[in-house]
């Protein structure tokens, strides 16, 4: 299988309760490496833009607020099948449905809260990596 790259993004949920460690501690213990990370505020134009996909969902609104309402940590992550694997280690997008040990069950608010975002497929992780990265910064 190949060797993949995933972009992450821990939400504002995790930063404003010191969870960053945390998180990255089940990201490591499922066998993907950190291999770029930044702490970051995002601006509104960088949060419409990542999620420009959503814009006429009736959640949008709230979900550039609270993209942009303290800092995240944006992250690239290395792995086999790391696109797949990094969903399986986040969890449903509701909470609530989330499987037992994954970010989002262990940590997550709500649905709007989820703690967690990660690319669901090639061509949105090239994308979504560089939105945040120069390629000089993804060191593996
Ligand atoms: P989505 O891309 O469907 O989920 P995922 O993050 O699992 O890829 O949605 C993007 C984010 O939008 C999601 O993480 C949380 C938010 N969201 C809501 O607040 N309400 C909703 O009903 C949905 C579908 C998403």
């Amino acid at each position: 299988m190949a060797v993949e790259h995933t972009f992450s993004i821990l939400k504002p949920d995790v930063t404003r309760r010191n969870l960053t460690g945390a998180v990255n501690a089940l990201i490591e213990k499922s066998g993907l490496r950190i291999v770029a990370q930044k702490r970051i505020k995002m601006s509104r134009p960088q949060a419409e833009e990542f999620y420009g996909v959503h814009k006429e969902r009736p959640f949008f609104g709230e979900l550039v607020e609270m993209m942009t309402s303290a800092p995240v940590v944006v992250q690239v992550l290395e792995g086999e099948n790391a696109i797949a694997k990094y969903r399986e280690v986040m969890g449903a997008t509701n909470p609530e449905k989330a499987d037992e040990g994954t970010i989002r069950k262990t940590f997550a608010l709500s649905m709007g809260e989820n703690s967690a975002h990660g690319s669901d497929a090639p061509e949105t992780a090239k994308q979504e990596i560089a939105q945040f990265f120069k390629p000089d910064e993804i060191v593996g």
